[in-house]
């Protein structure tokens, strides 16, 4: 009777630390960040949050490509010396298709997404383009809003783009 009562304290003691640890974390996590070029020695972080954020992931092999390719440019935000977001855009004639664009999980809601966008298109009137477009999944409902905060507007759907959704046609001109 004895041993269970101990027992049972100390799992409860485990939880409550766990606990305590997530809300230490959560509280203290860095919510200063910086946007930079990405270089290939952060390919590993770029490609932990790929597999964090996407239901289909690209393959690593494709991303060490990417670096390869003189028309794709992937940026990152760095906060507290980590990776915790990355965007990867083509630039084609006057056009940007954007590829990727994910924030770890945990750094979410801190405008580290929207930062990687202004950035894109600070490059992308630089570079004479006329507009930056997209396709995402119509059930993911998380990005088309905020797609539209950020003023881009649906104005297409292709069928069964994806093996089990439809895609949606985002787009936004750059003024
Ligand atoms: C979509 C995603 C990139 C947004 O990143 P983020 O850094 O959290 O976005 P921001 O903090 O810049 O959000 C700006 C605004 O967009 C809207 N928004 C962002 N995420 C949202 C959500 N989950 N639900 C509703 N609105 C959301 C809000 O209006 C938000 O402003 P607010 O926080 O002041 O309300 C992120 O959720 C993600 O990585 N998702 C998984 C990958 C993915 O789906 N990428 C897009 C594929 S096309």
């Amino acid at each position: 009777m004895l041993c269970l009562h101990l027992l049972r304290i100390r799992e409860q003691s485990g939880s409550f630390l766990k606990k305590s640890r997530r809300i230490i974390k959560e509280k203290y996590l860095p919510t200063e960040y910086s946007i930079r070029e990405a270089s290939v020695d952060d390919i590993e972080d770029i490609y932990e949050i790929e597999l964090e954020s996407f239901k289909n992931p690209w393959i690593f092999d494709k991303y060490v490509n990417e670096f390869r390719i003189p028309y794709s440019q992937i940026s990152v935000a760095e906060s507290g010396g980590r990776i915790v977001g990355f965007s990867l855009v083509w630039f084609v004639n006057d056009e940007v298709h954007l590829n990727k664009i994910a924030v770890r999980y945990r750094h979410r809601r801190n405008r580290i997404a929207s930062s990687l966008i202004d950035h894109i298109i600070q490059i992308a009137k630089d570079a004479g383009s006329r507009v930056i477009y997209l396709e995402v999944r119509e059930r993911n409902k998380e990005a088309r809003a905020f797609y539209r905060k950020l003023g881009f507007t649906e104005n297409g759907i292709r069928k069964k783009y994806y093996p089990d959704d439809n895609a949606i046609l985002i787009e936004k001109m750059i003024e």
